[in-house]
C-alpha cells in the first residue's frame, strides 16, 4: 500500500465556539484555540479539525454560511486564521476545515440573488420550483417539516434538507461546482492540511423530485429514502477532487452516512473520493424512523459488533476514521457505558477500544478528560435546533413533556457543544464572560487543570494511549497492521489483536462493571498499557478487573 502522510496521524476535532474563549464574550474563538496549541500539541495530536469558522448567522452553528471567504467575526480575523495555520505549523501540526457545500446559508449573496431574480443565473444555484405546483416531493427536513418553503417575495419555492437557513446548492450546475472548486483551492493556498467534508452523500438527488412512502402520520419520508435513489455521485466526487484535494495532496474525511453497500471502495479504496471517511456504525446504532424518543439503547455487545463489522467491512479497502463522539453526539463515555458506570476506569477502556481500532484515530475535545453528557433541566436552556425538533416529534407521538425532554436531552447535540472544562474556576475557565451555552456542573470534578498532575487521569491515559500509538517499535503495527478479533463470542469482553509481521499486540477491555476471566492463546510478552495498577495473570488466564483495559505484546 501507498503511505499517505496522514496514515499515522492522531486527529482532534475543535468545535470552536465552545473551545476556549479569549475575550470574555462568551464565545471560544481562533484567538482562544492559538492559545491552546501548546495544550494540544502536549496530549500528542498532530491534526486538527476545525467545526466552521466562516461567516455565517449561526442558525447551524457555522454550518450555514454566508461567506465562504470570510471568518465569522465571533470566532476572529483573517489574520488571526492565518497566524493560527502557521502556529500550528510551527509545532508541526496540521488544519483541517469543515468543507459545508451541499447548502449554504439564506443569508448568503447568492441566495439574496435568487430571491431577486429567481429566474436569472442564481435561481439555478438552488433547486427552486413554482409554488403553484404543489410541493414537488414528501421529503422530510432532517431537522423537521417539508424540505420545501416558499422563497420569500417570489412565487417560487426552494429546497432545503436541513434547516430552512440552509438551502440546497444545486450540483447539477457547473458553476456552482466551479465557485466550490475555486473556493476549496484558495484555502488549500492558505496551507491546509485538508478539509473534514460535511454532508456530502446529500448533493446527488434523484432527479426529477418524486414523492416515496411516507414513514409518519405527517406524510413525509426521511431523505434516507430519497438517498437509496440517488445515483452517480461518484462523478461529482471525482471531480471536485480533481480539480481541488489530488492537487495538493491533501487530506479529506467524508461525513457519509447512507453509503450503498457496495461503495466503499469508490469512496476510501487506494483511488477513493475522499481519504478517509468515518465509521458512524456506533453512532446509528438503534435509531429509529420515528426519532430520538425511541433510540435503543446500546449494550457492550453491540458496541463490540458494530466496530467489529465496520472494521471488516474496510478491511483491504481503506482507513475509516473513528469516534466516539462529535458535535453532533452525545457524549461517548454517556451513550456507551451502562448508566451510573462513568467511572474514570471505564471510560479508559471506552477510550482504548477505540482508539486502537484500525483506522484514523479522531478526539473530539473534551473526550479526553472524560466528558460528560449534560443536564438539560428546561427546553428553554436548549440551543440545538435539532432539539428542539426531536422534542416536537416526541410530544407528537404522546411523550409528556416530562418524557420528552428526557428522552431528546439523551441525544442532545448540547452534549458535546457544553464549554470545555479547562479549570474549576468560574465557568470552568472557558470564558471571563457568560458562555453561550451553560458550562456542564461536574466541571469542578472533571477539568484539564485537575488532570493534568494527575498521573491516572483520563488525560494521562490519552497521552499514553497515544504515545504508544506513535512508538517507534509499534507504530506500524498500529497503522497498518490487521485487526483480528478475539474471543468475540465471550459476553461484555471486546478484544483484538493487531498484528505485522513486527509484533503481535493484544488489545482487551473487560467491558462491564465485574471482573472476568479471559484465558489468552498465549504467553505475553510484555504489558504496554493497563489502566489498573495490577495484573492477574495465572498461566495463561488473565483475572480482569471490572473495565480494565489492556495492550498486551504478545
Ligand atoms: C452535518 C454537521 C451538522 C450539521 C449538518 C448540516 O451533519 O455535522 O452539525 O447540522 O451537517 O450542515
Ligand atoms: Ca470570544
Amino acid at each position: 500500500m501507498e503511505r499517505k502522510w496522514w496514515h499515522d496521524k492522531v486527529f482532534y476535532q475543535i468545535y470552536p465556539k465552545s473551545f476556549y474563549d479569549s475575550n470574555g464574550d462568551g464565545i471560544g474563538d481562533l484567538r482562544g484555540i492559538i492559545r491552546k496549541l501548546d495544550y494540544l500539541k502536549g496530549l500528542g495530536v498532530d491534526v486538527l479539525w476545525l467545526s466552521p469558522i466562516y461567516q455565517s448567522p449561526l442558525a447551524d452553528q457555522g454550518y450555514d454560511i454566508s461567506d465562504y471567504y470570510a471568518i465569522d467575526p465571533r470566532f476572529g480575523t483573517m489574520e488571526d486564521m492565518d497566524e493560527l495555520i502557521a502556529e500550528a505549523k510551527k509545532r508541526g501540526m496540521y488544519l483541517l476545515m469543515d468543507l459545508v457545500v451541499n447548502h449554504c446559508s439564506d443569508e448568503h449573496p447568492w441566495f439574496e440573488a435568487a430571491k431577486k431574480d429567481p429566474d436569472g443565473p442564481y435561481g439555478k444555484f438552488f433547486y427552486l420550483a413554482d409554488q403553484k405546483d404543489g410541493r414537488p416531493c414528501n421529503w422530510r427536513s432532517c431537522f423537521g417539516g417539508s424540505v420545501w418553503d416558499p422563497l420569500p417575495g417570489t412565487d417560487k419555492q426552494y429546497l432545503h434538507i436541513f434547516h430552512k437557513k440552509q438551502p440546497d446548492l444545486n450540483w447539477e450546475n457547473p458553476q456552482v461546482r466551479q465557485e466550490i472548486y475555486k473556493n476549496i483551492n484558495w484555502w488549500l493556498d492558505k496551507g491546509l492540511g485538508g478539509f473534514r467534508i460535511d454532508a456530502i452523500i446529500n448533493i446527488k438527488k434523484p432527479l426529477p423530485f418524486r414523492d416515496y412512502e411516507p414513514d409518519r402520520s405527517d406524510g413525509l419520508c426521511s431523505i434516507a429514502e430519497m438517498l437509496k435513489h440517488a445515483e452517480g455521485i461518484g462523478v461529482f466526487l471525482e471531480e471536485m477532487k480533481r480539480e481541488t484535494f489530488a492537487k495538493y495532496d491533501a487530506f479529506t474525511v467524508g461525513e457519509v452516512f447512507n453509503m450503498k453497500e457496495d461503495e466503499m471502495r469508490d469512496f476510501i479504496g487506494p483511488d477513493g473520493h475522499f481519504s478517509s471517511m468515518f465509521d458512524f456504525n456506533e453512532t446509528i446504532f438503534g435509531e429509529s424512523p420515528n426519532g430520538w424518543y425511541d433510540m435503543q439503547k446500546i449494550t457492550a455487545e453491540d458496541y463490540k459488533n458494530c466496530c467489529f463489522e465496520a472494521q471488516e467491512r474496510a478491511e483491504g479497502i481503506g482507513f475509516l476514521s473513528n469516534i466516539i463522539e462529535n458535535h453532533d453526539e452525545p457524549r461517548g463515555v454517556s451513550r456507551y457505558l451502562p448508566e451510573g458506570e462513568h467511572s474514570v476506569q471505564a471510560k479508559k477502556m471506552l477510550g482504548g477500544l477505540n482508539f486502537f481500532l484500525k483506522g484514523l484515530p479522531f478526539i473530539y475535545q473534551g473526550q479526553e478528560i472524560g466528558m460528560e453528557n449534560t443536564v438539560v433541566s428546561s427546553m428553554d436552556e436548549v440551543d440545538d435546533i435539532s432539539t428542539l425538533d426531536q422534542y416536537q416529534v416526541a410530544l407528537d407521538a404522546g411523550l409528556s413533556p416530562e418524557e420528552a425532554l428526557r428522552a431528546v436531552s439523551a441525544y442532545s447535540r448540547d452534549n458535546a457543544r457544553t464549554p470545555v472544562q479547562w479549570d474549576d474556576g468560574p465557568q470552568a475557565g472557558f470564558t471571563a464572560g457568560t458562555p453561550w451555552l451553560k458550562v456542564n456542573p461536574n466541571y469542578r470534578e472533571i477539568n484539564v487543570a485537575a488532570q493534568e498532575p494527575d498521573e491516572d487521569s483520563v488525560l494521562n491515559f490519552y497521552k499514553k494511549m497515544i504515545a504508544l500509538r506513535k512508538h517507534p517499535d509499534y507504530k506500524d503495527t498500529f497503522v497498518y497492521g490487521s485487526l483480528i478479533p478475539f474471543r468475540r463470542e465471550q459476553k461484555n469482553l471486546m478484544a483484538y489483536y493487531r498484528k505485522d509481521a513486527q509484533n503481535t499486540l493484544l488489545v482487551i477491555g473487560n467491558y462491564q462493571n465485574a471482573p472476568q476471566d479471559l484465558i489468552l492463546d498465549r504467553e505475553p510478552r510484555s504489558v504496554l498499557l493497563n489502566n489498573c495498577k495490577t495484573l492477574s495473570l495465572s498461566k495463561e488466564t488473565l483475572h480482569l478487573e471490572p473495565y480494565q483495559f489492556l495492550v498486551l505484546a504478545m
